[in-house]
């Protein structure tokens, strides 16, 4: 077990990637505290990993928008567990669009979702890892960050912002031993992705099916990934063998994204 007796925050995880991140590192050993919106359904997916692993899983409603929902997560892993160890940043999609499309509104709701949410959980978070000087920060965000997808503007702009923080704050908190990194996944089986297919299938007047299709076509490995296959990267990353690696952008996308 590569995180045994370590404590790991897990958001957006009642569901796809998130559910899938937790139910690897519980594999793994670690106790989690998970957060999402819906707390029927994260209830449900926290004794769903619980009798699946013997994991202690711990759930907390919490809208990633909101400050004191945010606050919320980091108060019950320390109520709960004394400490963190890991805090792996998910988040929900952001809305779909072209640029013309979009209004004030929908930025400054995207900007709350894909850069405030981490920014607050970091703050949160860091003060008990400085004081154990030793931590993992693993931010999921998208392969967007190196290949912009044409409709997906939000995504493009907004979540680039990652990329600098996981550089700064890599430079900033080594000296604690805090490593710092980000994983770019590229299409991954879950209800999103089902929700920005049905969305290209209406928008280029072609079947579901053949969309889905024409995607699996574009990714070298001709699948997408299961949200555990993000979770494995995880573990290694929130682990002690992962011990040199500060700084990294890495991809996980069955080839898709061809820069260097
Ligand atoms: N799937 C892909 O192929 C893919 C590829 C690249 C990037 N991504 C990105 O990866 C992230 C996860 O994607 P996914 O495919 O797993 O999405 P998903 O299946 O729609 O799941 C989204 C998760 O986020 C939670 N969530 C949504 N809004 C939230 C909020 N405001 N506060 C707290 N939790 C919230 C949802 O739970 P509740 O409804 O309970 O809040 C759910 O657990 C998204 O940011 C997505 O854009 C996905």
């Amino acid at each position: 077990m590569l995180l045994k007796g370590k404590t790991a925050i897990i958001t957006a995880a009642s569901r796809g990637i998130g559910k899938g991140v937790a139910r690897v590192l519980a594999r793994e050993g670690a106790n989690l505290v998970i957060a999402s919106r819906d707390s029927e359904r994260l209830s449900k997916t926290a004794s769903e990993i619980r009798s699946e692993t013997g994991a202690e899983v711990v759930p907390v409603r919490a809208d990633l928008t909101i400050r004191a929902d945010v606050a919320k997560i980091v108060e019950t892993a320390i109520k709960a567990f004394g400490g963190i160890d890991v805090l792996v940043y998910n988040t929900g999609p952001p809305k779909p669009g072209a640029f013309l499309e979009l209004t004030d509104d929908d930025w400054d709701y995207a900007v709350k979702l894909l850069l405030m949410s981490a920014i607050w959980l970091t703050k949160d978070a860091l003060p008990h890892m400085i004081a154990k000087r030793n931590g993992r920060i693993i931010y999921i965000t998208s392969l967007t960050l190196k290949r912009p997808l044409p409709n997906l503007t939000l995504s493009n702009v907004v979540r680039l912002s990652i990329a600098g923080l996981v550089k700064t704050l890599a430079y900033q908190l080594a000296p604690y031993n805090i490593l710092v990194n980000a994983v770019l996944q590229g299409y991954v089986e879950t209800e999103r992705v089902l929700e920005l297919a049905k969305d290209r299938a209406a928008r280029e007047g072609r079947s579901l099916e053949e969309v889905l299709r024409a995607m699996a076509g574009e990714i070298p490995l001709g699948r997408m990934a299961k949200p555990e296959e993000i979770g494995e990267l995880v573990a290694f990353l929130a682990s002690d063998k992962a011990s040199y690696i500060t700084g990294s952008l890495i991809g996980v996308d069955g080839g898709y994204v061809q820069c260097i």
